[in-house]
């Protein structure tokens, strides 16, 4: 069994459906969310302000939107707030209308669901396991007049790399001359600490977007909230477009607290930095996995052991992980599974050591 029809990690309840499972029986390995859950002092202001739910919320989200500019310290009229980044991938496409984009591969689905929506061709720049996934020079040379639209995931999904700043900004200096709009997703680099991402160089790229989610370091998926950052004048127009109220009070409240709660922060950092160290060396101890280093809170891998369906030995024993075999550029041995607490990742580790103890090598 395995290979769910759902395109993203997170979906317990269809998984659990499939193995006769209920959804609290599951330990989710599929979704990268902080497993320190969202900051206490946001959950209490929620439940202390469920009176928010009674009344519209701010149709321009001034509060959201001032907060969000003091933490990037970018101008509020760069800023646009959404339901979840996801929404503004979608968006944003919609204004740009690119004929012809260009998607690194292995990425997130959403940007091609979103390019063939708009009938936009699509080409692609295949990552390579000989090269650890990384990008380099060898990119700059791909991109071409003919393309419009160019998106990179920083640090990329599923592969957990980033990378480096100078080939970034090259990349950003390269698609000013070709006329490329530049779509920076920076969904994960909250995890990265002391990474300002792309934002400082936008002042003088307008041709440059940055995306950013808070649903998975804020651990709010469900609330469902991201922003866009742009010196494009075209962010004033996406906003003129957007149907009012898309974020609900909660969201826009969240919003308002959690770029400030620096303890909150730092405790995510220090968890992650042993957490994922820990995981990444338990899961290379066992020789019949391939587990490449990662800067964001998941890792990448490959089952090298012929015939074995990893997410269907794991579900077995109450452990959904996300099997990446429906992305483009990879197959069924290619894996990802967050970083959990401690507990989780132990168990993690125990389980599929129980599974290779049980499979016979060839
Ligand atoms: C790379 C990447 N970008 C964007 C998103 C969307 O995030 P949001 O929950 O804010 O819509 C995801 C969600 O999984 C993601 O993995």
């Amino acid at each position: 069994m395995s290979a769910f029809v759902s395109q993203h990690g997170g979906n317990i309840r269809e998984a659990a459906a499939r193995y006769g499972m209920k959804p609290e029986q599951l330990l989710d390995f599929s979704a990268n969310i902080n497993p320190l859950g969202m900051p206490p002092a946001v959950r209490q202001a929620i439940v202390e302000q469920m009176q928010l739910a009674e009344r519209y919320p701010d149709v321009e989200y001034q509060a959201l939107h001032q907060a969000i500019a003091r933490h990037l310290q970018v101008p509020v009229s760069w800023l646009l707030a959404g339901n979840g980044e996801t929404e503004l991938i979608f968006a944003l496409v919609e204004h740009l209308a690119p004929r012809r984009a260009l998607l690194v591969v292995p990425g997130f689905a959403e940007y091609r669901r979103a390019l063939i929506r708009v009938g936009c061709a699509i080409e692609e720049f295949v990552l390579e396991a000989d090269s650890d996934w990384q990008l380099d020079e060898a990119f700059i040379a791909a991109l071409h007049p003919g393309l419009d639209c160019l998106f990179l995931c920083t640090p990329n999904n599923p592969t957990g790399v980033m990378p480096p700043a100078p080939l970034l900004l090259a990349i950003a200096r390269r698609c000013a001359e070709l006329d490329i709009a530049l779509i920076v997703d920076e969904a994960f680099v909250d995890f990265i600490p002391q990474t300002t991402g792309m934002i400082p160089a936008l002042a003088c790229m307008p041709h440059v977007w940055v995306l950013r989610s808070l649903t998975k370091f804020f651990a709010i998926p469900g609330l469902r909230l991201g922003y866009m950052v742009s010196a494009n004048p075209g962010v004033a127009t996406i906003r003129l477009r957007q149907p009012p109220w898309t974020i609900n009070a909660f969201a826009a409240l969240a919003g308002e607290r959690v770029l400030s709660e620096r303890e909150y922060i730092a405790a995510t950092h220090r968890w992650l930095a042993d957490a994922r160290s820990w995981l990444t060396a338990a899961l290379q101890a066992i020789t019949a996995l391939t587990v490449w280093p990662s800067s964001a809170n998941y890792l990448f891998l490959r089952c090298e052991r012929p015939g074995v369906d990893l997410q269907d030995a794991l579900m077995r024993r109450g452990i959904l992980i996300r099997h990446c075999a429906n992305y483009p550029g990879l197959d069924k041995r290619y894996y990802r599974v967050a970083v959990k607490s401690e507990a989780a990742n132990q168990r993690l580790v125990k389980a599929l050591q129980a599974i290779f103890s049980d499979t016979v090598s060839d």
